[in-house]
C-alpha cells in the first residue's frame, strides 16, 4: 500500500486560524496525513480539540510530550511538506532566525523537505523592514513564502496581510509537492529568490464610453504560470488585463485595462526581474480617438469610420532595453496560419530569449484548459509541447527559462 504523503500543518496565532480547518479539510480529503502543529497563541483562535478531530492525529504545542517519541525531531524528519498557515510575524521572524522555543519552529528547523509560508497580518506588519528582510531570508533559503492577499483584515480596515483564500494556498501545496516528489529528487523549489513578472489576458482599446477593440485571450494560460512560478518559489509580480479571474495566492496582482497601461506596468514590475513572461495578448493597434460620449448611428445609414494608430511593441521593447543584464524575455505568439515559419520570423524580430508559438482559432486555445505549443529558442532549439493542460506547458515554460537565468551571487 502506497502511504499517504505526510503534510506538517503550523498554524500560528493569528486571526485567519480558523481558516486553516478548511485548508486542513483540503489536505486531508486528498488523501494526506495531516499533522496539525499549532502555536500556544494559535489555540487562543482555534482550540486543540479542532485540530485534533479534524486531522485525526495527536495535537501539541511543546515539545515536552511524548518525549519518548522525540517529536521535535520526528515530526520535522518525516514530513513531506511543511505549510504554516497562517504564518504570524513572530512566526516568520522566529523561522528567519532558526529559533526554536516550540514543537512548530523545532519542525521548521529539523524539515528537509518544502516549506510554504502563508502569512497573514496588518499591513503595517506586513510591510515593516523586520519582517521583508526576514521573508527575503526565508526565500533566499528555498521557502516558498506566499505573498499575501489585499483585502479586509480584521477590523473594519482593508490592505495587504490578508490569509489569501484556503482554496489557494491548498493548490500550491499540491503544486510543491507534485513539484518536489521523490521522482524529481530536489527540496528547494527551483526559482526561490527570483523576481518574475507574468503578463495576462486581453487588453481592451476605448473607442468610447461603452464599446472598446478586444480580443479573445482568457488569461488562464498566463495565471498557469503565475501559479507554476508561485510554486517553485518565486516571487510574482502578474499584470493582468481583464480576465475577471480571482488574484490566485503568493503572486502581487496588477490589474490594467488598456495596452498603455499594461506597458506602463510591466516597465516598472520588469525593473528588477529575472525573468518575464509575456503571455497577455496586448492589441497592436487602438483607436485613435476616443469618443467621450456614446457613437451614435448615423441619420443616413452610414458607418462611421474608425481610425486607428499603432500601439507600442512592449515584447519588442523589454527585449532590446533588458531592464538587468541577463534577464530572460519570453514571448507568445498566437498564429493562425503557417505558425512555425511566422513563430520564427518573430522570434527574430522580438529579441526575446523564447518564443512560446501555438495556433489559435475561435476554439482554439482561447478560454479553453489545455494548449499546444512549440517553444522556439534564440539560439535555434525547438521544444515541441504536447496537447494538454495549460499548467503543463507553464512548467516547460519555466524548465526553459531556469537554465537561462542569470547567476545570482
Ligand atoms: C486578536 C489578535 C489577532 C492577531 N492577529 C495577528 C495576525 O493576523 N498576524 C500576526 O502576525 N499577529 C497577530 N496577532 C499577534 C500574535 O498573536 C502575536 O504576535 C503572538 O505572539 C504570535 O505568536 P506565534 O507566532 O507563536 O503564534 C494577533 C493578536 C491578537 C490578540
Amino acid at each position: 500500500m502506497v502511504s499517504k504523503p505526510k503534510v506538517v500543518l503550523g498554524v500560528s496565532g493569528g486571526i485567519a486560524a480558523y481558516k486553516a480547518c478548511e485548508l486542513l479539510r483540503r489536505l486531508t480529503e486528498s488523501g494526506h496525513d495531516v499533522r496539525v502543529v499549532p502555536t500556544d497563541s494559535a489555540l487562543h483562535f482555534v482550540g486543540a480539540a479542532t485540530w485534533s478531530a479534524l486531522s485525526g492525529n495527536p495535537v501539541s504545542t511543546e515539545v515536552w510530550e511524548s518525549v519518548h517519541e522525540v517529536p521535535h525531531v520526528r515530526i520535522g524528519q518525516a514530513a513531506d511538506l511543511v505549510v504554516v498557515a497562517p504564518a504570524t510575524a513572530d512566526m516568520l521572524a522566529k523561522a528567519a532566525h532558526g529559533l526554536a522555543d516550540d514543537l512548530l519552529t523545532n519542525t521548521l528547523l529539523t524539515a528537509r523537505c518544502p516549506v510554504v509560508f502563508a502569512p497573514a497580518m496588518h499591513t503595517e506588519m506586513w510591510e515593516h523592514p523586520a519582517t521583508q528582510e526576514n521573508v527575503a531570508t526565508l526565500r533566499r533559503r528555498g521557502a516558498v513564502v506566499v505573498e499575501p492577499a489585499v483585502g479586509r483584515l480584521t477590523g473594519v480596515d482593508t490592505g495587504k496581510g490578508r490569509l489569501p483564500d484556503p482554496a489557494e494556498i491548498f493548490e500550491i501545496c499540491r503544486h510543491v509537492l507534485n513539484w518536489h516528489s521523490p521522482a524529481r529528487g530536489t527540496a528547494t523549489p527551483d526559482l526561490a529568490g527570483r523576481h518574475v513578472v507574468v503578463s495576462a489576458g486581453g487588453t481592451r482599446e476605448p473607442l468610447d464610453p461603452v464599446r472598446y477593440l478586444g480580443n479573445r485571450s482568457s488569461g488562464k494560460q498566463g495565471y498557469a504560470l503565475a501559479r507554476a512560478a508561485a510554486a517553485r518559489g518565486a516571487r510574482v509580480t502578474l499584470v493582468e488585463a481583464n480576465t475577471g479571474i480571482p488574484d490566485p495566492a503568493g503572486v502581487d496582482v496588477v490589474h490594467v485595462g488598456t495596452a498603455l497601461q499594461l506597458r506602463e506596468a510591466v516597465l516598472k514590475a520588469v525593473a528588477d526581474a529575472d525573468a518575464v513572461v509575456m503571455a497577455a495578448a496586448v492589441a497592436d493597434f487602438r483607436p485613435a480617438v476616443y469618443a467621450t460620449g456614446k457613437i451614435k448611428k448615423q441619420d443616413d445609414g452610414g458607418a462611421p469610420t474608425v481610425e486607428l494608430v499603432r500601439n507600442p511593441d512592449i515584447l519588442a521593447e523589454i527585449s532590446a532595453d533588458r531592464a538587468l543584464p541577463g534577464q530572460v524575455v519570453v514571448g507568445f505568439a498566437a498564429e493562425t496560419d503557417d505558425v512555425l515559419a511566422n513563430g520564427r520570423e518573430k522570434l527574430r524580430r522580438k529579441g526575446c530569449d523564447l518564443l512560446v508559438v501555438n495556433e489559435v482559432g475561435e476554439r482554439k486555445t482561447f478560454g479553453s484548459e489545455e494548449n499546444e505549443a512549440v517553444v522556439l529558442a534564440s539560439d535555434g532549439a525547438e521544444t515541441p509541447v504536447p496537447h494538454g493542460p495549460k499548467e503543463a506547458l507553464a512548467e516547460t515554460v519555466w524548465d526553459l527559462v531556469l537554465p537561462r537565468l542569470r547567476a545570482t551571487t
